[in-house]
């Protein structure tokens, strides 16, 4: 009885960490810091950057209820960095390894795309609030 007892918090554990989405995960083990756990830009460092961290419930909200999916992987992988700077926002260049998957840039063709940014993107898609009413790539 008491063996059983003391394995009810590993099976706990277990369930709520095979819930998660690899998006979450990324996004917990490097977001929250500053965007917090909801994402509303209320993480431990916000205080103490120059700039606000963004709402991330509110990406597609600021964008008149478009997702933005190309342009939030953009922004997280550094291409958008010269033409759209954003202050205290890193780069997240470990995002970009061998794992690859198709993703239609928009142009039909299926594209090659590090998996861990469109499961980020993706993630970050389910916390809009209200949810887009419209998508481009
Ligand atoms: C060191 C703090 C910090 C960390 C860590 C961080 N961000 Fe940010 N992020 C910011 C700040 C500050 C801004 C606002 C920049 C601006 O407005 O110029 C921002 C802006 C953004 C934006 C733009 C929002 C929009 O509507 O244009 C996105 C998307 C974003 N962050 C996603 C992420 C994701 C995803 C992660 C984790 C992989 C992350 N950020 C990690 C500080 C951070």
């Amino acid at each position: 009885m008491k063996r059983f007892l003391l394995m009810v918090p590993f099976l706990v554990v277990g369930a709520s960490v095979e819930a998660q989405s690899v998006g979450e995960l990324l996004f917990k083990k490097n977001c929250v810091s500053c965007h917090g756990v909801t994402g509303q830009g209320d993480g431990p460092l916000s205080a103490r950057l120059g700039t606000a961290p963004a709402d991330l419930t509110q990406i597609a909200a600021r964008r008149d209820g478009v997702w933005p999916m190309l342009e939030v992987m953009s922004i997280l992988d550094g291409y958008l960095k010269a033409s759209n700077p954003r202050e205290d926002m890193p780069i997240f260049e470990g995002f970009l390894d061998d794992n690859m998957v198709e993703f239609d840039t928009g142009n039909g063709l299926p594209t090659l795309v590090p998996i861990k940014l469109v499961e980020i993107a993706n993630y970050l898609e389910s916390l809009q609030d209200p949810r887009p009413t419209r998508y481009v790539p």
